[in-house]
């Protein structure tokens, strides 16, 4: 089945096209530059962008798969999470060339989507695996039991990895979206320079928890010289991805111990990062189990995850009424 998948839930305008909900015939990606000067995405901006990009982005995806909007069987688009301005532009686009052409219409969580961007890297991903959920909104381990069976099983309690990310990039004066910046200026220093905390570690929990060693990271600028802080940039950022590393990998090591599923995919922004993919590679190869990533276009936001999630529901014969409204705190069901 060739669905055209849409995805504007933030400062991503995204379109693609996916045969068969498994092979991606194009995936168009426009990042916002609009937001840079704010240091954060700004809600009404981004709405106003993705509706003045959103047409020439959809016939890029058409033009780049070889495709016409006839040869398009069914379409897909983001519902929720995301902001409610900017959801609203790619969900209604896509009711209406749904409606249009008479195709079936699929209303995609982004969460799901993001976790079926493995299912395009990845044939032999298999039906039962933990995911580990790590996004610039959401940081969650999910068991999977077939697609559309999920138990999360821990989250973060105050702030997203991608978050504490960009927060730190922030306070250390590098670039918005830092994540990505942080992950390379981290290769250069040393990760050992600066002990900042792991939260939550009890081991019968399997949340997480960033706010803290955000503030770790603040007070530490705060409470040394700028020369000192300019001098050991790259030591910083390196401590603070260790810290954030090591808590994400000691929970999903704990969940792959307790869960006993055969594979672990990891999905979402933070899955790009080099540090987080080693660390986890190690974990798994020492349990046994299988380890995969999607490609990192397709860990942040992108609509071939969207086009995936949306065909296979769309395929199992599961329509959206076209009264489906954007939903900004939408969970993962
Ligand atoms: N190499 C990297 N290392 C660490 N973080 C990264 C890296 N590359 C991107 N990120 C982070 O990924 C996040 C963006 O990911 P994504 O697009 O999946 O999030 P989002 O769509 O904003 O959030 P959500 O999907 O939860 O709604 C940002 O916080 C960014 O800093
Ligand atoms: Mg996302």
């Amino acid at each position: 089945m060739m669905v055209l998948g849409l995805e504007t839930s933030c400062d991503e305008t995204s379109a693609a096209v996916v045969a068969d909900g498994r092979r991606t015939l194009s995936n168009i990606i426009h990042s916002q530059l609009v937001h840079q000067r704010y240091g954060g995405v700004v809600p009404e901006l981004a709405g106003r962008e993705h509706i003045r990009r959103i047409v020439p982005i959809m016939e890029e995806a058409l033009g780049e798969a070889g495709k016409t909007l006839a040869d398009i069987e069914g379409f897909a688009a983001t519902f929720g999470p995301g902001l409610v301005g900017a959801l609203l532009v790619g969900l209604s686009f896509a009711k209406v060339l749904a409606w249009g052409t008479g195709r079936p219409f699929y209303a995609v969580n982004h969460l799901e989507g993001h976790i079926a961007a493995n299912l395009l890297a990845h044939e032999e991903i298999g039906d039962h695996f933990l995911t580990l959920l790590v996004s610039g909104g959401h940081t969650m381990l999910i068991k999977v039991e077939g697609f559309g069976n999920y138990t999360v099983l821990g989250r973060s309690v105050d702030d997203a990895s991608g978050e504490a990310f960009d927060k730190v990039a922030k306070i250390l004066g590098l670039g918005y979206p830092g994540g990505a910046e942080i992950d390379r200026l981290a290769r250069q220093g040393n990760p050992a320079y600066i002990r900042f905390p792991r939260a939550i570690p009890d081991p019968a929990r399997l949340d997480f928890s960033f706010s803290g060693l955000k503030t770790a990271v603040a007070l530490y600028v705060k409470n040394h010289p700028p020369e000192e802080i300019h001098e050991h940039l790259a030591d910083i950022a390196a401590s603070f991805q260790e810290a954030a590393v090591d808590s994400l990998c000691d929970k999903t090591a704990i969940a792959l111990r307790r869960t006993n599923l055969p594979a672990l995919a990891l999905s979402g922004g933070v899955a790009a990062n080099s540090r987080l993919r080693a660390k986890l590679q190690e974990i798994c190869d020492r349990l046994g189990v299988g380890f995969m990533y999607p490609p990192s276009e397709l860990c942040t936001d992108n609509a071939a995850m969207i086009a995936a999630a949306g065909a296979i529901h769309l395929m199992r014969g599961e329509r959206t009424p076209f009264d489906v409204n954007a939903v900004p705190y939408q969970k993962l069901y």
